[in-house]
């Protein structure tokens, strides 16, 4: 009997491990398939900032708190670093002597002011905390993470170890990289499949558009005149919203169903003909991707599985690690650039020859 007992604890000891390892993975079975650029890791900080994660979370509940809309801008924000240049927190330099930023490039994306702003209060709290050892393109990268989890979607491990470039992406590369809302889908699959997005991929990361706004001049072009696969009360009332000739370029919720939360109803949306962009509705319009988008449509959690595969794809993209690049000092300026910064250096070269160094 006493035998018996024991080898049946025994047994459950030794599968113990496995049964937790299981669990824990679930929520990233089939994303572990998608390989994990060189220099990046699950476990980077592990042991020199094992709080980041947690700083990042807190902060962004608070900041989503007082506006979730700021989850959509970040999310945002990581999207086009990534595609310019890759993910190297390019998109957060201020313009300077050396040109215009992607910031100021001309489809300057009306990303979110307060995103930078954001941005920078966390990795000004992680630097205080664990030293300046955490980049601005991994803090983005985090953010986005975050942004879509705490809006309702899907939690996944981010590789980490990125590095913050030096070099500003100029405008043209910015305009050449990022896909107009007026593209087809032949056209945004051309644009995707160059940063190895595939199809799935493709249709997958454009569900991000089921939380945040859009300003009316991405979209007018379809409501004057009307473009005839948009469904006809939605296409009045985005009227209503964006008057032709109007002053002010208003915003409208990019998903009518539930603007704020991630969830697959901007799929529900495009099969109903009241997808924002041409960008958007001709996923469903086009045969090559209306199958996904209806599967997507039926099933949220074949698209979280398949989002989270587009973003740790698109996550490391073009990526600096090792001794590339530089961890910024401050988000919106590199080092050089950072007059702050270099008096903080002197001072503290100062204080070393004032004690003998
Ligand atoms: C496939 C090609 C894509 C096109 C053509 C596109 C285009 C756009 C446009 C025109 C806007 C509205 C900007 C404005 O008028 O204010 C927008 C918003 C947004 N996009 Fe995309 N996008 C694409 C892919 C993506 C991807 C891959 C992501 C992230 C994974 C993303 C996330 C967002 C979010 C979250 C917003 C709302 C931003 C906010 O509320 O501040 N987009 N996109
Ligand atoms: C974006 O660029 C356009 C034209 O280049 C400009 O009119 C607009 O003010 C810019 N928007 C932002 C948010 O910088
Ligand atoms: C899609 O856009 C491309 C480039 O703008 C254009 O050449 C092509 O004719 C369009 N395809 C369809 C099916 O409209
Ligand atoms: C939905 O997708 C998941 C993930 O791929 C799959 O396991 C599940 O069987 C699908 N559900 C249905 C009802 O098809
Ligand atoms: C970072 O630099 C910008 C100017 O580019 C400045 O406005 C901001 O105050 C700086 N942030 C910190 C925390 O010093």
């Amino acid at each position: 009997m006493a035998s018996i007992t024991s080898a049946s604890l025994c047994s459950l000891l030794f599968l113990l491990p496995f049964l937790l390892l299981q669990l824990s993975d679930l929520h990233v079975s089939e994303a572990q398939n998608v390989p994990i650029a060189k220099g990046l890791s699950l476990t980077f900080f592990d042991t020199t900032c094992p709080r980041l994660e947690s700083i990042v979370r807190k902060q962004l509940e608070k900041d989503f708190a007082e506006d979730i809309g700021q989850a959509a801008g970040l999310l945002r924000m990581h999207f086009h670093d990534c595609f310019v240049q890759g993910c190297d927190a390019s998109v957060l330099l201020d313009g300077s002597a050396s040109g215009p930023s992607e910031q100021k490039a001309p489809p300057n994306l009306s990303l979110r002011p307060q995103a930078f702003k954001i941005i920078d209060n966390i990795r000004r709290q992680v630097h205080r905390r664990c030293g300046a050892i955490v980049s601005c393109a991994d803090i983005t990268a985090l953010t986005a993470r975050d942004a879509v989890v705490l809006s309702g979607g899907p939690d996944y491990k981010v590789p980490l170890g990125r590095r913050d470039g030096l070099n500003f992406a100029t405008a043209q590369a910015t305009l050449d990289n990022l896909v107009g809302p007026s593209a087809n889908t032949t056209e945004v699959l051309r644009r995707l499949a160059r940063k190895n997005l595939d199809v799935t991929d493709t249709v997958a990361l454009s569900g991000a558009h089921t939380i945040g706004l859009s300003h009316c001049s991405s979209f007018t072009n379809r409501l004057y005149p009307q473009d005839p696969t948009m469904d006809q009360t939605f296409a009045k009332n985005l009227k209503t919203s964006c008057p032709q000739n109007a002053q002010v370029d208003a915003t409208v919720f990019q998903d009518i169903r539930t603007p704020n939360v991630f969830d697959n109803k901007y799929y529900v949306d495009l099969m109903n003909r009241q997808g924002l962009f041409t960008s958007d509705q001709d996923l469903y319009t086009d045969s090559r991707t209306r199958g996904i988008v209806t599967s997507f449509a039926v099933n949220q959690t074949l698209f979280f599985e398949k989002f989270v595969i587009g973003m740790l794809k698109m996550g490391q993209l073009n990526v600096l690690t090792g001794t590339q690049g530089e961890i910024r000092a401050n988000c919106s300026m590199r080092n050089s650039d950072n007059t702050l910064l270099s008096s903080v250096v002197d001072v503290a070269e100062e204080a070393g020859q004032l004690i003998g160094f």
